[in-house]
């Protein structure tokens, strides 16, 4: 994982040119800066919003999208604890009703101060389903993050292509 980088879509890579330089992407570097600065801040947000009375512990997630809108979620919970769905997936569900479905990054945050939490395992199965290429920011409640990517949370994973009939 790094901290603090930036990255094109080659998941735990790293960007070191000066600002302004084209990457790989065809998106400036301080565009993407500012593109994970306000992703992240846009999880922290979407936190605040999260419907979390029984555990107490609020998630905040944030994605963007391949066109660069960015679709918000938090915890939502249920007193059927079973019922309760994830920051990660309301927002993917959010996402897909308005009419997205190629993503580059999320960003998820909790109220943990002392270490990155990553999302759970559900939620990076149904992040998979929208292919292996996520970078994930790992933040924290100060806006500090870690940059790390599905395919680094999720290996040998199951994923829509395993459906194909032989
Ligand atoms: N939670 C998430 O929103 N995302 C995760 O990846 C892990 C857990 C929520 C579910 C529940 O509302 C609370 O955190 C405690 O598990």
């Amino acid at each position: 994982m790094l901290e603090r980088s930036e990255s094109c879509g080659s998941p735990g890579g790293s960007h070191d040119g000066p600002a302004g330089e084209l990457t790989t992407c065809g998106q400036s570097s301080s565009t993407m800066a500012d593109q994970v600065k306000e992703l992240v801040s846009k999880c922290l947000q979407a936190r605040d919003m999260a419907y979390c009375p029984y555990s107490r512990f609020p998630v905040g997630a944030a994605i963007l999208t391949a066109d660069g809108a960015i679709i918000t979620g938090c915890n939502v919970e249920n007193a059927s604890f079973g019922l309760t769905v994830c920051a990660e997936r309301t927002a993917v569900q959010r996402a897909v009703v308005e009419g997205h479905r190629r993503f580059t990054a999320i960003a998820v945050t909790c109220d943990t101060k002392d270490q990155f939490v990553g999302p759970c395992g559900a939620c990076r199965q149904v992040l998979m389903e929208f292919g292996p290429d996520w970078i994930v920011y790992l933040t924290k409640p100060d806006g500090s993050y870690s940059e790390t990517s599905l395919r680094e949370l999720l290996p040998l994973a199951f994923s829509p292509a395993h459906l194909a009939k032989n």
